[in-house]
């Protein structure tokens, strides 16, 4: 990760030599967050169920292996939890089911993942830790159908799927034991996150990592409907610096704060832009899915002046330097996870 040297000074006077757990901490972001806080020389913890469906690989974390301590176990389980929160003083709260299909398929399982696992990670802080710094990865899904772009925090919460609802239920959760318990919370609304350590091995998660996979693999990707959607991905070391500055610089009301990236691109321009990084594959207009397309939000653009503002955060790096890095990643590691 680089940091400016003022940051720099600042992340390592807050997470030196502290303990930080991360839940879903062998998953995509909660990894690439783990190298961060053992480079900053924080003494950090992760806990992880590894849902074989989920994005949890043991290779995310190789370069720190022998320097953080991982629990696998499910944050459902209230007494692991009580033992895991206890003597931390920040927890990034990762752990969750991102699949917006397979949370239509299989709804309930979604409830579990995104809900009641996130009220025993609160329950567990609120009676053995009340005051770490709790951090949660919400996500812009919880505005549905924007009815304005770029999407602020003030826009209508008005979910299109069940992964929506219990996303938006999560971060109200993180919400509410702030303003009733005293909690120390907050939550960064994500958009699309890319980069190193996200599951290609299908597109359930989302279809980025898919398309990836395919243009390393010099394959045809298949872009639905006409290509025209917007969206402003954000790279993967942006969304880390995000937590990082969150952890230093929140108020920890159980506020929300938008991310977002450093530039909007049409779902094609991103499908060309990725077959020229590859040099090889191509990319075809299909009709949507029925199944996709009932839960689609259209065009997403976010503004993030708030974490501007409040976290001094900014995304920086350009959507065709991330997607090399990206790409490269993958050329180099592609056996542990195609
Ligand atoms: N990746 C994105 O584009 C994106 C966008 C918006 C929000 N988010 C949010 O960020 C968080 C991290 O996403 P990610 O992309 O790293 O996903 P990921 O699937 O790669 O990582 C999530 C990890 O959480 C673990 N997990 C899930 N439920 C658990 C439980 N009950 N107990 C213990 N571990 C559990 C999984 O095994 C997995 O390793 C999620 O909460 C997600 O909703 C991600």
């Amino acid at each position: 990760m680089n940091f400016q040297p003022n940051e720099l000074r600042e992340l390592r006077g807050a997470y030196e030599g502290r303990r930080v757990l991360i839940t879903g901490g062998l998953g995509f972001i909660g990894s690439n967050l783990a190298i961060a806080l053992v480079e900053l020389g924080a003494a950090v913890s992760l806990v992880d169920a590894l849902f074989p469906d989920h994005g949890g690989n043991w290779y995310n974390v190789w370069p720190v292996m022998r320097k953080v301590s991982v629990v696998v176990a499910d944050m459902r389980d209230q007494a692991r939890m009580l033992a895991l929160v206890e003597g931390q003083e920040y927890i990034f709260n990762l752990a969750g089911q991102v699949s917006h299909v397979d949370s239509m398929e299989e709804p309930q399982t979604d409830l579990e993942m995104n809900c009641r696992a996130q009220l025993s990670l609160l329950e567990a802080c609120r009676r053995r830790n009340p005051l770490a710094k709790i951090i949660y990865a919400s996500t812009r899904q919880i505005y549905g159908r924007p009815r304005y772009l770029p999407v602020d925090e003030e826009h209508p919460l008005q979910p299109t799927d069940v992964n929506g609802i219990h996303k938006m239920a999560a971060e109200w959760y993180h919400r509410v034991y702030a303003r009733v318990y005293g909690l120390a919370t907050c939550s960064l609304r994500l958009t699309n996150t890319y980069g190193p350590r996200l599951r290609i091995r299908d597109a359930r998660q989302t279809f980025l990592g898919w398309w990836i996979r395919q243009a390393v693999a010099g394959e045809e990707i298949l872009v639905y409907g006409d290509g025209r959607q917007m969206r402003d991905f954000t790279y993967i070391d942006d969304v880390v610096r995000a937590f990082l500055l969150t952890g230093c610089r929140a108020l920890f009301q159980g506020e929300a704060y938008n991310l977002g990236g450093c530039e909007v691109v049409a779902l094609a321009d991103l499908a060309a832009l990725l077959v020229d990084l590859a040099g090889r594959g191509c990319y075809r207009l299909v009709p949507w899915p029925e199944e996709r397309l009932a839960i689609d939000i259209g065009s997403y653009t976010g503004n993030y002046q708030r974490a501007r503002e409040v976290l001094g955060w900014q995304p920086v790096v350009p959507l065709r330097a991330g997607l090399a890095q990206t790409l490269d990643y993958y050329r180099a590691n592609w056996e542990h996870y195609a």
